[in-house]
């Protein structure tokens, strides 16, 4: 047992219960070495907000999910009229409501930039990787998160939105109808459905993100913050082993996360106020009719978060399969030609590629556009490793690969427009090319993220005082 630590004689109440508290919890360590010398660099700018903003959200989406749970009925006779019950009935309850809803999209705002901000100042890097691969994990549990809960208010957008995404399960091959089946728990979605959605929602799906968000927070406290010149502020300190570019992130950035989040709940509140259902973009307008099994709507969009990866799935048609086995007929060929395969080896890229395009051919497009989808998600768990830039902080990278950047994101916002749209042919061939950009970006970073001038990085971080 540790020895016991005597408080100084004299010492007032509060200094005399910390000392009892710590002797039995590491309250005061913890706090040292998570906020007081916790040594952040001095040149956090804007896109430093976001971390804690997420952390905000989370809880605002916790607290208020506890509140609707007290009056939401997980039942499919009742699910839709308990939800309006809340809205006009419950005291508070349409704004308890309306923060949680408006709550998922500011949610996934501030995930976006903050994954954004990751993106550019290459922050998944040596040491982040974790950091980084705890943040994807976090990424998909908030898709499940969200997807689950749109189906609670059992309207129709929320049914037929959950009936095209489950169905969309059954085009695996072999297992694909029993595993949507599984996820239904019944032949059509249904009160089974509702009743599984709920318990993920609500419990399964917030502990796993809870726990994700403490790992993610060690992680990054046990090899410490990037910034945006991507200085590792741990290669210089002095004496006391300080580093020389870093202060306290309490009080200093304690007080300043106070500014991004009163600046983040002033835009939240107005939109909360004046515009909670962002014009039908926030809370589709189908979804205020009651779930009709009999009635299938018009247009069916998921909400505008999930559009950019749902306009990948659609633009996987057959002739996009075509344009998948000439890409990989090149790259067969490349690799085989520049490959630097020796002996038998160098047909391992041609024998790849003929299994790769035998395989696209052979099960369907539907099948493909599946998979186009979710490898959009999964290929960031990878991003550490395809980046291949001497430097860290698009900062110091060539100004091309700014503006390669700047295209990644019109493409990612251009994908999301076009998924929230009704299928047209122009908007098809859109986001085929948008899909070909993205998976682009990625697949040819090992090679882009490498070549043209890069500019010598500052042993120090740049900073000037304001
Ligand atoms: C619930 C969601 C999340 C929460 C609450 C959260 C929280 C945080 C916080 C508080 C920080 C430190 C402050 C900051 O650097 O902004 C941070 C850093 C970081 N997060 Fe997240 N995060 C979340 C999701 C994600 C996601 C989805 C990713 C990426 C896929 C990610 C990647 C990172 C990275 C790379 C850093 C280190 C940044 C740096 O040092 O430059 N996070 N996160």
């Amino acid at each position: 047992m540790a020895e016991f630590k005597q408080a100084r004689p004299g010492a007032p109440v509060a200094e005399q219960f910390m000392t009892w508290v710590d002797n039995r919890f590491p309250a005061t360590k913890l706090f040292k070495e998570h906020m007081s010398e916790y040594y952040a660099p001095k040149n956090f700018n804007v896109w430093y907000f976001f971390g804690v903003l997420s952390m905000l959200v989370l809880v605002i989406q916790i607290v208020t999910g506890i509140f609707l749970v007290m009056h939401y009925k997980p039942d499919a006779a009742l699910a839709f009229a308990s939800v309006e019950y809340i809205m006009r009935d419950v005291p508070w309850g349409w704004l308890v409501r309306y923060m949680h809803s408006t709550g998922a999209s500011a949610f996934f705002i501030v995930v976006y930039l903050h994954m954004f901000r990751g993106m550019i100042y290459g922050s998944y890097r040596k040491p982040r990787e974790l950091v980084w691969l705890f943040g994807c994990a976090i990424f998909l549990a908030l898709m499940a998160e969200a997807f689950m809960g749109y189906l609670l208010p059992w309207g129709q957008m929320s049914y037929w939105g959950a009936q095209v995404i489950i169905n969309l399960f059954s085009a695996i091959p072999f297992v694909g109808n029993d595993l949507s089946l599984l996820i239904r728990g019944d032949f059509v979605v249904g009160d089974a459905t509702l009743n599984r959605f709920f318990s993920f929602h609500v419990i399964a799906v917030p502990l796993v993100l809870l726990g994700l968000v403490v790992a993610h927070i060690i992680a990054l406290h046990e090899v410490g913050s990037n910034n945006p010149d991507g200085v590792e502020i741990k290669a210089l300190k002095d004496d006391k082993g300080i580093p020389l570019d870093g202060i306290p992130f309490h009080p200093y950035y304690t007080v300043h996360d106070i500014f991004g989040v009163g600046v983040f709940l002033f835009i939240y509140s107005a939109v909360l106020f004046f515009a909670p259902e962002g014009g039908g973009y926030l809370l589709e307008f189908n979804n205020f009719i009651p779930a009709d099994p009999l009635k299938t709507p018009l247009h069916i969009a998921p909400v505008w978060y999930f559009t950019p990866f749902y306009s990948m799935l659609r633009a996987v048609t057959t002739d996009m399969v075509t344009v998948f086995v000439v890409i990989v007929a090149l790259a067969g060929i490349l690799g085989f030609a520049k490959g630097g395969f020796k002996g038998p080896w160098k047909f391992v890229p041609l024998v790849a590629a003929v299994v790769v395009a035998v395989l696209l051919k052979v099960f369907d497009a539907k099948f493909w556009g599946v998979v186009v989808m979710g490898v959009a998600v999964l290929i960031l768990f990878v991003l550490p490793w395809l980046d291949r830039s001497p430097v860290k902080s698009l900062r110091y990278r060539p100004t091309w690969h700014k503006a390669i950047y700047g295209v990644f994101v019109v493409n990612f916002v251009v994908l999301g427009y076009y998924g929230i749209q009704p299928p047209s042919t122009l908007g098809s061939v859109i986001s085929q090319v948008g899909t070909l950009l993205y998976f682009g970006f990625f697949l040819l970073m090992p090679w882009w993220s490498r070549i043209g001038e890069f500019k010598p990085v500052p042993d120090r971080v740049t900073f000037r005082a304001h």
